[in-house]
């Protein structure tokens, strides 16, 4: 079998890491595996089974009956494909606490590890490139500013009809990075190996052209 190639991106919330991995994993043919979106799985399973991040038992028991899958591009969730009800702000909120619990992270790195194991994939997250896929063929680390990010995601929320104001939006950014980059487990960091792109003023295709040639 010839050899897999593996591309881990990492970087904080709104970055446009899944916009970028979706289109050079387009190009390159590998599959695209966004591994926040897994997090937001188990968060919206815990808010529908009403399990709190302070109930480990029942937590356990839900983890273990959980089954999450990317098929044609869709995220299922033990038979329910659930794309666009992760994509709330209080999933968000949930997935950033949940994220940082061992018994949540070890499983879902397990799942991670093995979609990585047997096709060529270009998966995203905060710890691909430092734990996930330490031995990944290229690394890219992908920030913005906090300003900038927050003002993706607002239109984004807007274009579907959320209604947020952009001050909301920018403290919840500045708060799930603050989660995210301090917990003890894995946080979101930048591998050593990582190549860093700041996509602040940057258009989309500019950075897809950018990380197209740096792969190549
Ligand atoms: O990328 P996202 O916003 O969809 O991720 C949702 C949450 O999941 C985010 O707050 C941090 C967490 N996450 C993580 O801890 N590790 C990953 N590899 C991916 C996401």
């Amino acid at each position: 079998m010839s050899k897999l190639i593996r591309v881990a991106i990492d970087g904080p919330s709104g970055a446009g890491k899944s916009t970028i991995a979706k289109a050079v994993g387009k190009q390159l043919n590998l599959d695209y595996i966004d591994t926040g979106a897994m997090y937001r799985a188990v968060a919206y399973k815990m808010i529908a089974n009403n399990v709190s991040i302070f109930e480990m038992e029942k937590l356990e028991k839900l983890l273990a009956g959980t089954e999450i899958d990317f098929s044609n591009g869709n995220i299922i969730l033990d038979d329910e494909i659930i794309n666009e009800k992760i994509r709330t702000p209080e999933i968000s909120k949930m997935a950033s606490d949940c994220s940082a619990l061992p018994q949540v992270r070890e499983k879902l790195v397990a799942l991670q590890r093995k979609m990585g194991e047997t096709k060529n994939v270009i998966m995203d997250g905060r710890d691909i490139g430092t734990n996930v896929l330490v031995d990944a063929e290229f690394k890219l680390f992908m920030t913005a500013s906090p300003e900038e990010r927050a003002k993706r995601r607002y239109i984004e929320l807007n274009e579907k009809g959320e209604k947020v104001s952009f001050a909301q939006v920018l403290k919840d950014i500045k708060e799930r990075d603050h989660n995210d980059s301090t917990r003890a487990l894995n946080p979101l960091k930048k591998a050593e190996d990582a190549l860093e792109l700041d996509t602040t003023g940057m258009s989309i295709e500019e950075v897809i052209n950018c990380v197209l040639k740096e792969i190549k």
